[in-house]
């Protein structure tokens, strides 16, 4: 427990009071708008009240045509930008943490809420009797793919300036970063897919951007599988090595934008 209770100080230099955070679950507590509801809010007001050093918000999209579920909260622009400043605001003087989770679900998207669904190649999603809710993605374009990644840096940058402390990216549970990771569902064969390190550049390339619109003085986490535990799938061996891959892409970044080195990890 005496652990537990420590301060943790990131690379950046924030404190997390303790290390304890919520992770990540989504609340499907959007309105129908895809705004942050007063429910949502009040709900991260109550959470903070138990004193976590850390609390993640449940996956935020980047895009109003790509939904994980049908209440998820989408920050595109600055459309709800009071209510956002409000989320932020929802833990004041509580000394805890706020980090929005940003997420693009790629082919894991409902068939029915969703007109058109995109994803790393045309590879269907199975998921036994529940493949049917999911229809066959397009495969993205190049331009497609940028967009998404400066999806990415838009959104982290909205909740930065409505006063989220740090924002973490959703590599993981077969949503759009986790579908490039692996080659089950990357097929592709230019520079997004084939070797190890062209199917990590969506997420190097997604953190760079957000980097970009966020600055260096702010934190950038991710969420990332161990393995997808399917055949042919995402290993453990490639999960550590994207990890040291972002490492190192954060190192660049961090030097590039000038940061004193003390503060690198
Ligand atoms: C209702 C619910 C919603 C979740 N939504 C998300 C999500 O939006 N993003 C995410 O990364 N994980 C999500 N998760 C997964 C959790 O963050 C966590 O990784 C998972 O529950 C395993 O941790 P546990 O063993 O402590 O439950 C969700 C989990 C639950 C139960």
């Amino acid at each position: 427990m005496k652990h537990i209770a420590a301060p943790f100080t990131l690379p950046n230099g924030s404190v997390l009071k303790n290390r304890i955070a919520k992770s990540a679950m989504s609340e499907n507590f959007g309105t129908r708008h895809h705004a942050p509801s007063k429910g949502l809010i009040h709900a991260y007001r109550v959470w903070a009240k138990g004193n976590p050093g850390l609390l993640i918000t449940g996956n935020i999209m980047v895009d109003s045509m790509a939904l994980g579920e049908a209440r998820n909260v989408v920050v595109e622009d600055y459309k709800d930008f009071e209510l956002l400043k409000q989320w932020a605001k929802s833990v004041e003087g509580t000394g805890v943490h706020l980090w929005p989770q940003i997420n693009h679900p790629g082919r894991q998207a409902f068939a029915a809420i969703n007109r058109e669904i995109v994803a790393p190649s045309a590879v269907p999603l199975k998921m036994g009797g529940a493949s049917k809710m999911f229809k066959m993605p397009t495969a993205l374009t190049e331009e497609a793919i940028w967009d998404i990644i400066k999806r990415f840096g838009t959104t982290a940058r909205i909740m930065k300036e409505a006063g989220f402390t740090g924002c973490q990216i959703h590599g993981a549970h077969g949503y759009l970063v986790s579908q490039f990771l692996s080659p089950n569902s990357n097929i592709r064969t230019d520079q997004w897919g084939g070797s190890l390190a062209n199917r990590a550049r969506f997420v190097l390339e997604i953190y760079r951007e957000i980097r970009r619109q966020v600055g260096a003085a702010y934190p950038i986490g991710i969420k990332i599988n161990s393995a997808d535990f399917q055949r042919g799938g995402f290993t453990e061996e490639a999960s550590m090595e994207v990890v040291r891959f972002l490492e190192m892409k954060a190192l660049i970044s961090l030097k590039f934008l000038e940061v004193p080195m003390k503060n690198l990890p």
